[in-house]
C-alpha cells in the first residue's frame, strides 16, 4: 500500500491549473450510454475512480478508451445491463448508471453501491422516483432490479424530499425514457443543481433533449427527445471545483499563495462554481482577486477564526469541509464546522488529532476548532478522498515528517498529488522517493 512521505512545515506557493472535474465526467460517462453515437469527453483526470466507472463499462460490452487525458466512449454494441458487485462496491456514482441503462436497455441491474464512508448514503429516493416513474424495483441478493415499465402507473410530476445530486442525475435519465415512452412531459421539483448537473443537462440538450431547468425554482422538466447521431460527439469536461478549492485552501494553511488558471465558460469558471468560499476567505482576511483568466489567492494579514456551515450548491460545498477544519487549525481561535449534508463526515478528525489537533466533534454534525496550536508530523491515514486531502493539509502544516498511509483514498480523487504540490514547493514524497530526514527514515523503519 503506496503512502506518502511529507516534510513540514511547508509554505505553498505558485501557479495551479485544475484537472477536469471528477464528479463532472461521471454523469457524462452515463449519458454516453444514451447515445447511438461515439462520444469523446476531454479534460479528464486519470484518477482511480474514474479508471473505476471505465472498468464497469467496459465489463458492461461498451467500448471505452483513456487516450490523452480524454475518454472515447462507443456504447452501440453495449451487451449487459447488470452492473459487476465488485466495481460496484468501489464507488457511489456506479449507481448513477442505473437511469441511464434503463434508458438504453429497458432494464438494469445494479448493486447498492460503494464509496466514501462518509454516512449512511441511502438510495431510498433514487429507489423511490424510480417507482413513481411507472418501473418495477426489486431488491434481489444485494442488487437493485429494474424492469417492466407501466407507463399507466406513471406519476408526472414529482417532488424530491432532498434535492439529491445521484438521485438528480437517475431521475434525468429515466425521466428520458419515460417521454419518449408516453409522449408526455414529466416535472421534477427540488432537483440538485449542481454545476456538474447542470452542465449535464447543457450537455443533454446540445444533443437533442427536450430539457428545460429552472436552477433558482430547482424545477427539471423533460419532453419527448430526438437525440442527435453523429459519428462522434464532443464534449470538454468542466474544471475540478473541488480540487481548484482544495489547493486554495491548503495555500492559505500553510501561509502561502496560488495562482489558480481559470479560462473555461463564464458559468463554469471556477471563479464562479466557488463563489461561496471565496467569500468565506475574504471574510476571514484572505485578498481574493478574481481576474478574467485566474483568481490570485494571497495571505496580507493575520486569518480570522470563521464559522462555517455545508449545504447544497449554491451553498458551502460539504467536498470542501475538511479541508476547512484543516485550515481553522492554523488560525488563532475557536472555528466552528458544521456538516449539514453527511451523517458521518467528520471520520478523518481522528487522524488529525494524532498530529495534535485540538477539534471537539459533537453528534458527527459540529465540529468546534480550537486553532492555532503548533502541529506536530506523525504517521496517519488517509480515511476517504477529501478527508484524506484534510489530512495531507495539516501534514503540511505540520513540524516534522508525517506518512500518510491509504493514499489511494486520495488518488481516487486527485490527480498527481504529490507532483503538484512538490511544484508548489511541498516536501512531500512518494513512497519510492527517499524522505529528507533522520527522523523521517526512523519513521520509516
Ligand atoms: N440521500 C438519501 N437518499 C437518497 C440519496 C441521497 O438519503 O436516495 C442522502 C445521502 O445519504 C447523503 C445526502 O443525501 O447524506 C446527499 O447525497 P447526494 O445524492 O446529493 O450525493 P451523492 O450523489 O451521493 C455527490 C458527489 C459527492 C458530493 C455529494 C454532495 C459524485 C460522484 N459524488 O454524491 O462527492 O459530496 O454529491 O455534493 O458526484 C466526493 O467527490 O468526494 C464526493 C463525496
Amino acid at each position: 500500500m503506496r503512502r506518502i512521505f511529507c516534510e513540514g512545515p511547508n509554505v505553498l506557493r505558485g501557479h495551479f491549473t485544475p484537472q477536469g472535474s471528477k464528479n463532472g465526467v461521471l454523469p457524462l460517462l452515463a449519458a454516453s450510454i444514451i447515445f447511438d453515437s461515439v462520444i469523446k469527453i476531454n479534460n479528464v483526470p486519470y484518477i482511480e475512480d474514474i479508471k473505476t466507472m471505465i472498468s464497469i463499462l467496459q465489463n458492461l460490452g461498451i467500448s471505452c478508451k483513456f487516450v490523452n487525458n480524454s475518454i472515447i466512449v462507443d456504447s452501440r454494441d453495449i451487451k449487459s445491463f447488470e452492473i459487476d458487485w465488485e466495481l460496484a462496491s468501489k464507488m457511489r456514482a456506479s449507481f448513477d448508471l442505473l437511469g441511464s441503462l434503463v434508458f438504453r436497455c429497458s432494464k438494469a441491474v445494479v448493486p447498492f453501491p460503494g464509496g466514501c464512508l462518509i454516512g449512511n448514503r441511502k438510495v431510498d429516493m433514487h429507489l423511490w422516483i424510480t417507482k413513481q416513474l411507472g418501473f418495477d424495483v426489486q431488491i434481489e441478493s444485494g442488487n437493485v432490479v429494474v424492469n417492466d415499465f407501466d407507463e399507466n402507473h406513471v406519476n408526472e410530476e414529482i417532488k424530491f424530499w432532498i434535492p439529491s445530486v445521484g438521485a438528480t442525475k437517475n431521475a434525468t435519465f429515466l425521466g428520458m425514457f419515460v417521454s419518449n415512452s408516453t409522449n408526455k412531459t414529466v416535472i421534477f421539483h427540488n432537483v440538485a443543481i449542481e454545476p456538474e448537473i447542470t452542465y449535464l443537462w447543457d450537455f443533454l440538450i446540445q444533443n437533442g433533449a427536450n430539457i428545460y431547468y429552472d436552477e433558482e425554482k430547482r424545477v427539471l422538466k423533460i419532453g419527448p427527445s430526438k437525440l442527435v447521431h453523429s459519428s462522434v460527439i464532443t464534449v470538454d469536461n468542466i474544471p475540478d471545483r473541488i480540487e481548484a478549492g482544495t489547493y486554495a485552501i491548503a495555500a492559505c494553511a500553510t501561509r502561502g499563495n496560488i495562482w489558480i488558471e481559470d479560462n473555461f465558460d463564464k458559468k463554469y469558471s471556477v471563479k464562479n462554481m466557488l463563489s461561496k468560499l471565496w467569500e468565506v476567505l475574504k471574510e476571514i482576511g484572505v485578498d481574493i482577486s478574481c481576474l478574467h483568466d485566474g483568481i490570485e489567492v494571497k495571505i496580507v494579514k493575520p486569518l480570522s477564526s470563521f464559522e462555517i456551515s455545508t449545504d447544497v450548491y449554491p451553498g458551502f460545498p460539504t467536498d470542501l469541509q475538511p479541508q476547512m477544519v484543516s485550515l481553522a487549525l492554523s488560525v488563532d481561535g475557536v472555528s466552528v464546522v458544521r456538516e449539514n449534508l453527511f451523517d458521518d463526515r467528520f471520520v478523518y478528525v481522528g487522524e488529525l488529532l494524532r498530529l495534535g489537533a485540538d477539534i471537539n466533534v459533537v453528534g458527527n454534525k459540529v465540529a468546534t476548532v480550537y486553532g492555532g496550536k503548533n502541529l506536530k508530523g506523525a504517521p496517519v491515514r488517509a480515511t476517504d478522498i477529501r478527508g484524506g486531502a484534510a489530512i495531507l493539509i495539516a501534514c503540511l502544516m505540520s513540524e516534522g515528517q508525517s506518512v500518510v498511509s491509504d493514499v489511494y483514498q486520495i488518488e481516487r480523487g486527485y490527480e498527481s498529488i504529490v507532483e503538484k504540490m512538490s511544484k508548489l514547493g511541498a516536501r512531500v514524497f512518494e513512497e519510492d522517493q527517499k524522505p529528507l530526514t533522520k527522523s523521517g527514515q526512523e519513521i520509516l523503519r
